[in-house]
């Protein structure tokens, strides 16, 4: 811009005024010129993309999504994928549909078969129905054998989910997944708690699928008052897509745990008295969804969703549950009745034994992939307080 501008304006006293002088002048400028624009431009063409895309204005990052900022950030940084970049929350909107069957009439079939005469054999709904309503995602999500097993599909047009019935302050949930088979790269499938709002509380378990062969991640999350950036990474021990295998979430008053088939994969303690948030005064729904997420789910959106599969089928199973139903503002395990504190919500009080704590130790030294409290790149002004608070436990407990 500028060269053009002085070059333009000394050519208009070119024919008069100028001498042989200021012409060899003016055209060793414009040679230097040339010269560099040339190699500039080499230079630009001999860059990888990636590299490119450092050079954007860092103001543009602000107009970008959580995600793509964090991808710059990591071009800027020459760092491999950071696992951690993942918008768990971010999933499709829910459609609630108001055409679907309305819970009660279904649920109530079980005691009065009768009403089920004129309509087909799936309105005989127990099971997972009995729990769950699907709430997006049209006929994509489904109830077969009576309910007792559910499906969420997802095409090119849409994936598709489900929730509770139920909102809960705490519970020990389990859930019978198999994941989608074969090549599910670029498909996210959730099963998870959640609040509502913006200082939501929830607890994640996400499964970003991937090529043939290769490892299903297990990607877990917990959201205290709306933050999250909790995030530990696990690849399983089994193929998760040949069977079905228990997915569970224990969320008492003093701890969080998540299991899969029974061992422990991560404990989150209730850490307030260091000053640590803890979900424990929002009620959560149980949600799960099955969706597209290509542009980052396998691994960090290079591998695409093959559309060619579809539909990609998640299937759920044995969902049971022991917890602390909320309605109508209280909780069913009030503490004013002494009965529902005794022995039939023990789970509340259930904490890990050492022979749990050794098989969680297993996993982590052998399954996991990322673990926040290890990422000290990320956390550059210091881990997280949960982390440190564990160490110097450990610290003290070895002296
Ligand atoms: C569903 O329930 C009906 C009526 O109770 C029963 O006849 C049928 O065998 C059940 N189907 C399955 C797959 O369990
Ligand atoms: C998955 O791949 C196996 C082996 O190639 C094949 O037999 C099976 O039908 C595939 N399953 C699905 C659901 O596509
Ligand atoms: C969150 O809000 C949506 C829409 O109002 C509602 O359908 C859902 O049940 C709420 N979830 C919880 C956990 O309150
Ligand atoms: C998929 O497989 C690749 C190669 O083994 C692995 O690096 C990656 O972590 C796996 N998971 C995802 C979600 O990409």
């Amino acid at each position: 811009m500028h060269m053009h501008r002085s070059s333009s304006s000394s050519s208009s006293c070119l024919p008069s005024l100028c001498s042989l002088h200021t012409f060899i002048g003016l055209a060793v400028i414009l040679c230097v010129y040339f010269t560099l624009q040339t190699s500039i431009s080499l230079q630009d063409k001999s860059l990888p993309s990636e590299q490119i895309k450092t050079v954007l204005p860092s103001s543009l990052e602000f107009l970008q999504p959580q995600r793509l900022q964090s991808k710059n950030i990591r071009l800027v940084d020459q760092q491999p994928f950071r696992p951690y970049e993942i918008p768990s929350t971010d999933q499709p909107p829910p459609y609630p549909k108001p055409e679907t069957p309305t819970p009660k009439t279904t649920t109530t079939t079980k005691t009065t078969t009768t009403t089920t005469t004129t309509t087909t054999e799936t309105e005989v709904l127990g099971g997972l129905a009995e729990d769950f309503v699907i709430t997006w995602g049209d006929h994509r999500g489904k109830f077969h054998e009576n309910g007792s097993l559910l499906t969420l599909s997802l095409d090119k047009h849409s994936g598709s989910g489900f929730e509770s019935k139920n909102k809960y302050l705490f519970a020990r949930i389990d859930m019978k997944i198999k994941l989608i088979p074969n090549n599910s790269a670029g498909t996210v499938t959730t099963f998870y708690m959640s609040s509502n709002g913006t200082t939501h509380d929830e607890i994640d378990f996400e499964f970003l699928g991937n090529t043939t062969g290769q490892p299903y991640t297990l990607h877990t999350n917990i959201y205290c008052q709306g933050k999250g950036n909790r995030e530990q990474q696990f690849y399983l021990w089994f193929d998760p897509t040949t069977d079905f295998h228990s997915y569970s979430i224990l969320w008492t008053p003093s701890r969080i745990v998540f299991f899969v088939d029974d061992t422990p994969i991560r404990e989150f303690k209730n850490m307030e008295s260091f000053g640590v948030p803890f979900p424990n005064k929002q009620p959560m729904r149980i949600i799960s969804s099955l969706w597209n997420a290509d542009d980052w789910a396998t691994q960090g959106g290079k591998v695409h969703t093959d559309w060619s599969k579809a539909p990609f089928v998640a299937s759920f199973r044995d969902f049971s549950a022991s917890s602390c139903v909320w309605a109508f503002g209280s909780s069913s395990c009030d503490g004013s009745d002494p009965e529902l504190m005794g022995s039939e919500n023990g789970w509340l009080r259930e904490e890990l034994d050492s022979k749990s704590l050794e098989k969680m130790k297993w996993v982590q030294k052998n399954h996991m992939t990322y673990n926040y409290c290890n990422d000290k790149l990320r956390f550059h002004e210091g881990l997280p307080k949960e982390c440190t608070i564990r160490r110097s436990k450990r610290g003290r407990q070895r002296q």
